[in-house]
């Protein structure tokens, strides 16, 4: 019998403005270009919880912040295990699968605003809710990131999006340590030109993958 073999799972995390999604269109045309087959995916998803967190993000209504961390976790399972495209079902079939977000953020996020342990601990525990092979941090300080969102906002604005995205920034690097060895966590430096970043990103990625592959 011919083992399919699995997809490789990574996924993207940064701060506001740290250019994922460039990052990660380009990562797709390359792994393409490798002959690999590739699905990008995204959280919050386009499940029905997803449609409440973002109404929750957008202000639509509101929630707390442990709301918020359930429905996350309620999302994120739903991404993993649903049957037509979750991420179980996509690495089987053997796609490499990149996902715009993860449980980093909800420790990020949420953990900034209620019990970080509490959130740390409903994402690793939850047996339906796989660890990623590879975690792409992209790295830019809030000065860096304000300065390619928008240079021209009032003064008081952008002081206060600097302290949020300094204070989510922060609890990334404290979700990483959490983490300790047990997750594969590459911090990139997202301040530089975009092919740069994209050739760092690519070399991490194949290497990875082939050191997946020669284990399977
Ligand atoms: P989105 O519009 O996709 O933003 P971005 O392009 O920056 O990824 O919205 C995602 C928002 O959801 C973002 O502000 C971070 C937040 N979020 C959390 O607070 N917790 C989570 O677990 C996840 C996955 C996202």
């Amino acid at each position: 019998m011919s083992e399919k073999k699995q997809g490789c799972f990574i996924v993207f995390e940064g701060i506001d403005g740290a250019g994922k999604t460039t990052q990660i269109r380009l990562l797709e045309e390359r792994l393409h270009q490798e002959g690999r087959r590739v699905y990008t995916t995204a959280e919050p998803t386009e499940s029905v919880t997803g449609g409440l967190l973002r109404d929750a993000l957008g202000g639509v209504s509101r929630r707390s912040a442990c709301e918020m961390a359930a429905l996350f976790v309620l999302d994120r399972t739903f991404h993993n295990v649903n049957p037509v495209n979750g991420i179980q079902k996509m690495l089987a079939d053997g796609y490499d699968v990149i996902s715009d977000r993860y449980y980093y953020s909800s420790m990020a996020y949420q953990g900034s605003e209620t019990d970080f342990d509490w959130v740390r601990d409903m994402n690793l525990n939850c047996p339906e809710i796989r660890r990623p092979d590879l975690c792409i941090f992209l790295d830019l300080t809030p000065e860096e990131s304000m300065a390619r969102i928008d240079g021209s906002r009032a003064t008081h604005e952008i002081y206060e999006n600097r302290e949020r995205l300094e204070a989510v920034r922060k609890q990334f690097f404290r979700a990483f340590e959490a983490l300790g060895d047990k997750e594969q966590v590459c911090i990139v430096n997202a301040y530089r030109p975009i092919e740069q970043i994209h050739e760092e990103i690519a070399g991490l990625v194949l290497d990875h993958i082939k050191a997946k592959e020669e284990n399977q």
